[in-house]
């Protein structure tokens, strides 16, 4: 095997050494520490970019919803402020830094499940548009609140993704109204007041076929256009969900998003016509194919172990800071930092620093012969990298730097050991 493939213009091989944007990767780790998660922003700008081409190619009216919940780094919420996103939001942290990041309530689409009412009212004096995800909900947020704008999730009964965990439209999934209720819903929001009306389904995510999305986005259509008959509802936008999958494995493809643009769009624009639901806005709302392979995770070899069956390298970042291996069995492509040229011609498990058997990052992966103090780049780990991270073990979560054009600056701090009690109080009784 040769040397490490590097996925995209924005990471550089300079004689076996790696660059992201300009930055040398031994650098922010000798500077910052590790483990580090390293995010480019001009690569989250293009992509952003990528996928609002595509679709502008084929409607002009479209809006996409960055999903928050893959990256809330407020430099990252920043960067997609700044290009004109809009966020979908799912929790009122979630708003609490949209807001904070700049966006206006207004850009802001609240897609909730199992909503408390002191959330609602949060949500309601925040100004964001609320989706909403049952007659429940919807009948708590109108003892509160009657909104001039409001938009449902509708359970398209098409679910698709890379992991049972991600699936969420389908009979065992809890998000979303059934189709049987859904008319009811509306009827209920038209004669509390409501004036303005959107329409939205996710259906999962890591979702590398465009099928699944035009089976559900179907599906959808042919709802609104039954709500539209019965009610005369006509939508402000329609919400067609996150999901679009990266490959991560050498053995996936990348989902062509021109193709994805130009079939959905497509099928938007025919059934938009033939159920006369006018010109409503197209939306979706990706998380993971804007910052998932914007992002790398740095972390050091502390340890190379050799029993008489496996070869493991102990690293610095366990499932506390990368949880996607362990919870999902997913694999992330892994690079050796300081060893670019090397042939890669080991077989190694790479294993994290946590007190159980499943800390394992990745198994059997053939890399480069390590050495302790190599320095190995985790790709693919921009997308629910640090938003899903922990301090398992008592292990504080680790910093991000984000880079560009060859400058750097750090937009979070590592954790101290302070941190880990911060928050914490020992009652009177335990007091000597
Ligand atoms: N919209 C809604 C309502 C969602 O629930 C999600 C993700 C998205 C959009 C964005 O999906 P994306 O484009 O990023 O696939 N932790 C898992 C992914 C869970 C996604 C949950 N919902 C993972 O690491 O693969």
């Amino acid at each position: 095997m040769p040397g490490a493939n590097l996925p995209h213009r924005f990471l550089d091989n300079r004689g076996g050494l790696l660059y992201i944007d300009g930055v040398s990767a031994a650098e922010l780790a000798d500077k910052f520490d590790t483990p580090l998660y390293v995010l480019i922003e001009n690569r989250i700008r293009e992509n952003y970019r990528r996928l609002k081409d595509a679709l502008l190619k084929y409607y002009d009216k479209v809006r996409i919803y960055y999903s928050a919940k893959a990256n809330t780094n407020l430099a990252v919420l920043k960067i997609l402020e700044s290009e004109g996103a809009y966020l979908d939001a799912v929790s009122p942290g979630e708003v609490f830094l949209a807001l904070k990041a700049g966006f206006q309530p207004d850009r802001i689409l609240f897609t909730g499940t199992s909503v408390r009412d002191d959330e609602l009212k949060f949500l309601a004096e925040s100004g964001v548009i609320i989706n909403i995800d049952s007659i429940s909900q919807l009948r708590r947020l109108l003892k509160i609140h009657v909104p001039e704008l409001l938009s449902f999730r509708v359970n398209p009964e098409v679910g698709a993704g890379h992991h049972e965990h991600v699936i969420t439209a389908g009979r065992n999934s809890k998000f979303g109204i059934w189709e049987s209720d859904i008319v009811e819903a509306y009827r209920i929001a038209l004669n509390a007041g409501v004036k303005r009306f959107g329409i939205h389904m996710h259906i999962g995510s890591g979702i590398l076929d465009a099928e699944p999305f035009l089976l559900a986005a179907e599906k959808l259509l042919k709802i609104a256009g039954q709500i539209h008959n019965k009610l005369g509802i006509t939508f402000e936008f329609m919400d067609f969900g996150g999901g679009l999958g990266v490959p991560y494995s050498p053995d996936e493809k990348p989902l062509s998003i021109d193709d994805f643009a130009g079939r959905m769009l497509s099928l938007f624009k025919s059934r938009v016509g033939e159920y006369h639901l006018g010109e409503p806005l197209f939306c979706i709302e990706p998380g993971r194919f804007i910052v998932c392979d914007a992002g790398i995770l740095l972390t050091r070899v502390n340890t190379v172990k050799i029993t008489p069956f496996k070869k493991f390298i102990g690293v610095d970042a366990g499932f506390n800071t990368l949880i996607r291996p362990a919870m999902y069995g997913s694999y992330h492509p892994i690079i050796v930092a300081n060893r670019l040229n090397e042939p890669e011609k080991e077989v190694y498990d790479v294993a994290g620093p946590l007190c159980e058997s499943g800390d394992i990052l990745a198994r059997n992966r053939v890399l480069p012969e390590i050495q302790e103090g190599d320095l190995l780049a985790i790709l693919n780990a921009g997308a629910y990298g640090f938003s899903m991270s922990s301090q398992y073990n008592s292990r504080p979560r680790c910093a991000e730097v984000l880079v560009k054009d060859g400058k750097y600056a750090i937009v979070r701090e590592r954790e101290s050991l302070e941190d880990l009690v911060r928050g914490q109080r020992i009652p009177d009784w335990l007091q000597s």
